[in-house]
């Protein structure tokens, strides 16, 4: 028992490791993007904490003088004068206080729903690598634990700082100019305070940095299970991922509790150390008096700013903590805002017109993660206005290349061009304008069905959106629901089934009307008949544009103008149906089990 009693006591005073070390110059950039844009709220707020921990201090000398000059001279008129004294003081101290709250609370309203609205576009305009690097839950955490951690440290605890330097002050001061002797005698117990203060601090730094880590760990987990339910129900994994949820909870409570050991210890100490203060001051301060060294009004004055002083001190012990807090999470929190996205518009990049597109790539390699080459070494040119289909078995490369066209990852080696121009030379916003794409996995926003149809083109009107609609042949399915066009998709569209979302999906990109299109296997989720019903729209859409189609069903492919087999990466065989059909090689395999099927 007394054992590990001395090993929590080692472990706690244990030094820190020096990549905790913090870096005071964030302070600067902290004020100059939070408190400088609201510095008016700020100074106001200040000057009223000020104002009201001054009507503090005069309270404690009305004090002195009431004893002083009312009971000790007996001149019970003054009493009535002292009494209005204390109450006006009082009043101040109340009226500035709730004044600073109000002022405080806007400059923060006001601080956070910039550093909000910063984060968001930041988060916008990142490139899917880094986005989608590492889960996406710990996004979430900058807007909230992060966000408001900064913003504490500009309107909480800069504040709080100011109001605890500013009555310690006053009170020290009463003291200093009141009992002088008093206070030397105080002054040797201040290393008591300080030294045992330094080394808590030193601990919870090390513990907040953690609760940062754990407080991401929280939201990943949740952000993933909330997105998975019907997966984790499916395989009845309920109990396992409750078991890992538990377990970050564990860990994030016993730092959490860690943290507590540490911070709940300042209070105690301070007190204790207060109250020797006190104990000695009442001691050598009674013999002060009895001997007439100082007066009664003047001691009473002396213990009252004493009394006064301890919550200020105590909070200023806390502070550093809070302050630290801050500081790490605005640490992490303009790492992320200073991150730059591997994907934007070149120096002196054009805007792409609408018109004919032909596409080429140029010798294309690719890997996501290094060593783990994608593509390598594609070639392939398509005439404006022809059909590109691209086969071969999954996880091949096929859907990677429309993500290098459509320019959410560079290609590390070659080039891809429209035109004959570098997709890089083209601004990015104009680039992924003329490009429609019905993906593979179709993803709808929790809104009406119009709405989604609409979501590449904002102006359409109610009719363009129904032609689009019966165009993709979901017209009919569409009126099928109780409010029709405005019926709801559910969240990321779960109220609709696969088919009718990948219609839908077709339907926004026919609106879209852009002159390259891409699609991913867009018609995989749809019933036969169905599919030759959209197959025979897609192809009045296809005329006149580019498109690229990957495809599993060689049915819906057939007439294109070249196909690809795509295989590790690698283009292996290219040419047209009849010439693959010819080649006797994989695509021909593909095509003979695929025709017997159908043909049985
Ligand atoms: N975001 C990603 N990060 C890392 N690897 C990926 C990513 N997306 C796909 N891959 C890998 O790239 C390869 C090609 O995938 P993909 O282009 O989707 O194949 P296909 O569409 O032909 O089925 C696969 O091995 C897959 O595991
Ligand atoms: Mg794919």
């Amino acid at each position: 028992m007394l054992k590990k009693l001395k090993n929590r006591i080692k472990e706690f005073l244990r030094p820190t490791d020096k990549t905790v070390q913090i870096k005071w110059s964030l302070f600067g950039r902290v004020w100059r993007e939070i408190g400088k844009p609201q510095w008016k709220w700020l100074l106001a707020g200040v000057i009223c904490t000020i104002l009201a921990a001054s009507a503090e201090g005069y309270t404690i000398t009305l004090v002195r003088r009431i004893i002083d000059q009312a009971f000790i001279e007996r001149s019970a008129s003054s009493l009535y004068l002292f009494g209005l004294l204390i109450v006006a003081a009082f009043g101040l101290k109340a009226a500035f206080t709730y004044a600073k709250d109000l002022i405080m609370s806007k400059a923060g309203l006001l601080a956070i729903a910039r550093l909000q609205n910063r984060i968001y576009s930041h988060m916008m305009k990142m490139d899917v690598a880094k986005f989608y690097g590492g889960g996406i839950g710990k996004h979430l955490n900058y807007f909230g634990v992060q966000a408001n951690a900064v913003l504490n440290l500009v309107t909480g605890t800069i504040i709080q700082a100011v109001q605890n330097i500013a009555t310690l002050m006053i009170t020290i001061g009463i003291m200093v100019y009141f009992a002088p002797q008093l206070c030397v005698m105080l002054l040797f117990m201040a290393p008591a305070i300080i030294i045992p203060l330094v080394l808590i601090t030193r601990k919870r730094r090390v513990l907040s940095r953690r609760s940062f880590g754990i407080a991401n760990d929280v939201s990943q987990h949740l952000n993933q299970t909330l997105h998975g339910m019907k997966t984790i129900q499916s395989f009845g994994n309920e109990a396992i991922e409750s078991k890992k949820f538990a377990e970050i909870i564990r860990v994030s409570n016993l730092n959490a509790y860690r943290n507590t050991q540490a911070s709940a210890l300042q209070a105690p100490l301070l007190e204790i150390m207060i109250s020797i203060g006190l104990a000695l001051s009442l001691l050598v301060g009674g013999h002060f008096i009895t001997s007439g060294v100082i007066s009664i009004g003047d001691f009473t004055a002396f213990l009252l700013a004493l009394t006064a002083a301890y919550k200020p001190a105590k909070s200023i012990t806390g502070l550093n903590g809070g302050i630290q807090h801050g500081l790490l999470a605005a640490e992490v929190l303009f790492d992320y805002l200073d991150s730059k996205s591997g994907i934007t518009d070149a120096r002196g990049a054009v805007k792409l017109k609408r018109g004919k597109m032909s596409v080429a790539f140029d010798n294309v390699s690719f890997s996501y993660l290094p060593n783990e080459q994608v593509l390598s070494g594609i070639s392939l040119a398509v005439p404006a206005g022809t059909i590109c289909a691209l086969v071969g078995p999954s996880g091949g490369g096929k859907t990677t290349m429309f993500n290098l066209l459509e320019r959410f990852y560079d290609p590390q080696k070659g080039k891809i061009s429209i035109n004959g121009k570098d997709l890089k030379k083209y601004t990015l916003h104009s680039l992924r304008e003329n490009m429609a794409e019905v993906s593979q996995d179709v993803f709808l926003f929790n809104g009406t069905i119009a709405d989604n149809i609409r979501y590449g083109a904002p102006n359409a009107t109610p009719k363009q959106i129904e032609a689009a609609a019966k165009a993709a042949n979901a017209h009919d399915f569409i009126m099928g629901f109780p409010k029709r066009y405005d019926n709801n998709v559910g969240e990321r569209g779960a109220l609709l089934s696969g088919g009718q979302k990948q219609r839908i999906a077709i339907a926004r990109a026919i609106l879209k009307d852009a002159p390259i299109l891409l699609l991913d296997e867009a018609t995989s989720a749809l019933d036969t008949h169905s599919e030759k019903l959209i197959q025979a729209a897609l192809k009045k859409l296809m005329v006149g544009r580019t498109t690229f189609v990957i495809a599993h069903r060689l049915s819906t492919i057939t007439d294109a103008d070249q196909i690809c087999v795509v295989r590790n990466g690698k283009i292996v065989e290219h040419g047209t149906d009849a010439e693959l059909a010819a080649m006797n090689g994989e695509y021909k395999k593909l095509r003979d089990i695929q025709f017997k099927k159908t043909k049985k």
